[in-house]
């Protein structure tokens, strides 16, 4: 969020209860609301088979950060591809039908309360937080995913290059 907002945002709270919105996050642990901006997501994957396993570690690393600890919806559907796969019951297949779910900036989780996995002899990564989400990765783009039952592997995985983790 950008310093004038913040400011705006902390002295309206107090006077229109516009802190409400955020369901007890501090506005600075949230996203941008994208919602009333775009109806479907502004941006998603390129397949490219060009990406290699090492990039395709530190993107998935990159979509567990923008979804579970800062609420970055732009990020996180820049990482999906069109093609997305949806095994939860209830939600049809692609990005789109999501959208809504994610585009008002409010995090799925937090760093200190969650863990991360990229298995690359699968090619699935994984988020634990309130529940524990599987997906599969296919020419550097997120393009399945699953969420029952699923178990976050503690060994295998991926190391990153500690260097380019934002
Ligand atoms: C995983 O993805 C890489 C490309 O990033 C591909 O070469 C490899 O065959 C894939 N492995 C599996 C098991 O799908
Ligand atoms: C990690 O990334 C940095 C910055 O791109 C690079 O200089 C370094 O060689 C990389 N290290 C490994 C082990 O790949």
């Amino acid at each position: 969020m950008h310093f004038q907002a913040l400011l705006t945002a902390a002295i309206l709270a107090p006077i229109t209860g516009l802190a409400a919105p955020t369901n007890g996050i501090p506005w600075d642990k949230r996203g941008e609301n994208l919602c009333n901006q775009y109806k479907s997501p502004p941006q998603l994957c390129t397949p490219d088979p060009q990406v290699t396993i090492a990039q395709t570690a530190q993107r998935a690393y990159d979509f567990y950060k923008s979804f579970v600890v800062d609420g970055d919806a732009r990020k996180m559907f820049s990482l999906i591809d069109n093609s997305y796969i949806q095994h939860h019951p209830g939600y049809s297949n692609g990005p789109q039908a999501i959208w809504s779910i994610f585009c008002n900036g409010k995090p799925a989780g937090s760093a200190s309360s969650s863990a991360w996995c990229f298995d690359a002899a699968t090619n699935m990564s994984y988020a634990r937080y309130s529940t524990i989400d599987r997906w599969r990765w296919v020419d550097g783009c997120v393009h399945e995913h699953w969420d029952q039952g699923e178990k976050i592997p503690t060994d295998k995985c991926y190391k990153l290059n500690t260097t380019l983790i934002s």
